[in-house]
């Protein structure tokens, strides 16, 4: 006896709505595959796109998606257009896609530095542009991503915007101005803290543990701490101040931190950043 079963494939999350990521290399690589994983679209919902034909087909076998490289097609059949092509090349492939776009459309860019105006003023119509900032622990869906509008994007448009990046992490909507700041703290953050991780990782090993358990310790501490501040909602200097005994060791550790400036120096590590991103975005 024969049986037949019938696969229930559920309906995406955003049944409907037609997105193009144009530039899906990196950050656009990892947004295509937890809007799959995540089943907020469907993949005949999805068109990419890429600048190398042999990477479009390795892609479109890889997700089962439309990638192509025509960036007009692609914006055309969309509602939600993502540029994910490096900053520089956002003006040209606004030109490329100029007469797809409406204002019915929302363009949604994660180019760093690149100012929602300069896409409006692009595009030459009140196109709804959004701007965005993920980083890369977005790859493990624990990413952040600060978005900010254009001039002309309505409440349900940036609602969309927050649901796909939602899809790699949480998101906060901030005013463009802080978009520089942003880029410094979290799109910079990732590797400031894995210097963090390493050199705690390296103390381990000067003071007798195997570097793996170092490793282990430092990240999961890292991790837990970082969560700690997240679901209590307390300061992170009560939470420092409850690890700190009264003439215990955590006392004498922060003593030498403050002496090394290390508290000085994240400081001066984030303004820096934050005024090179200020710099590309002026070209
Ligand atoms: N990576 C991050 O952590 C991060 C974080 C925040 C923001 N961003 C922003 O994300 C953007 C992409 O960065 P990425 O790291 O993902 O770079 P990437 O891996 O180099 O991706 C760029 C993609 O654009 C494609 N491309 C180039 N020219 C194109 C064109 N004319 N038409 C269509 N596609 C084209 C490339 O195609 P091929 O694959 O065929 O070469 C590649 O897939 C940048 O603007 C960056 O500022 C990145």
């Amino acid at each position: 006896m024969s049986e037949s079963y019938e696969v229930m494939v559920p309906a995406p999350v955003m049944p409907g709505l037609r997105v193009a990521v144009l530039g899906a290399g990196k950050m656009g690589g990892i947004l295509l595959q937890a809007f799959l994983k995540n089943n907020l679209l469907a993949p005949e919902q999805i068109f990419a796109t890429v600048q190398h034909a042999e990477r479009a087909q390795a892609l479109s076998a890889q997700f089962g998606v439309e990638v192509t490289t025509d960036n007009f097609a692609a914006a055309q059949q969309a509602d939600v257009i993502l540029l994910g092509v490096k900053p520089t090349q956002v003006p040209a492939l606004i030109e490329e896609i100029k007469p797809a776009l409406t204002p019915k459309k929302t363009v949604l860019s994660f180019a760093a530095s690149v100012k929602t105006r300069s896409i409006e003023e692009g595009a030459g119509c009140e196109l709804a542009v959004i701007r965005a900032m993920p980083n890369t622990p977005a790859m493990l869906a624990a990413g952040i991503t600060a978005l900010c509008s254009g001039r002309f994007v309505s409440a349900e448009q940036m609602a969309v915007a927050q649901k796909i990046f939602q899809t790699v992490g949480r998101t906060v909507v901030v005013d463009e101005k802080h978009m520089d700041a942003v880029t410094g703290l979290s799109g910079s953050g990732p590797a400031f803290l894995y210097i963090i991780i390493e050199a705690l990782a390296e103390a381990g090993v000067n003071v007798g543990l195997p570097r793996d358990v170092a490793t282990l310790l430092a990240a999961q501490t890292t991790l837990g701490s970082a969560r700690m501040v997240l679901e209590t909602g307390y300061h992170p200097a009560l939470l420092k101040d409850a690890v700190t005994t009264p003439a215990g060791c955590t006392v004498d550790g922060i003593l030498e931190l403050e002496e090394g400036g290390l508290r000085v120096t994240l400081i001066k590590a984030v303004k820096r950043a934050t005024q090179r991103a200020k710099e590309l975005a002026n070209g």
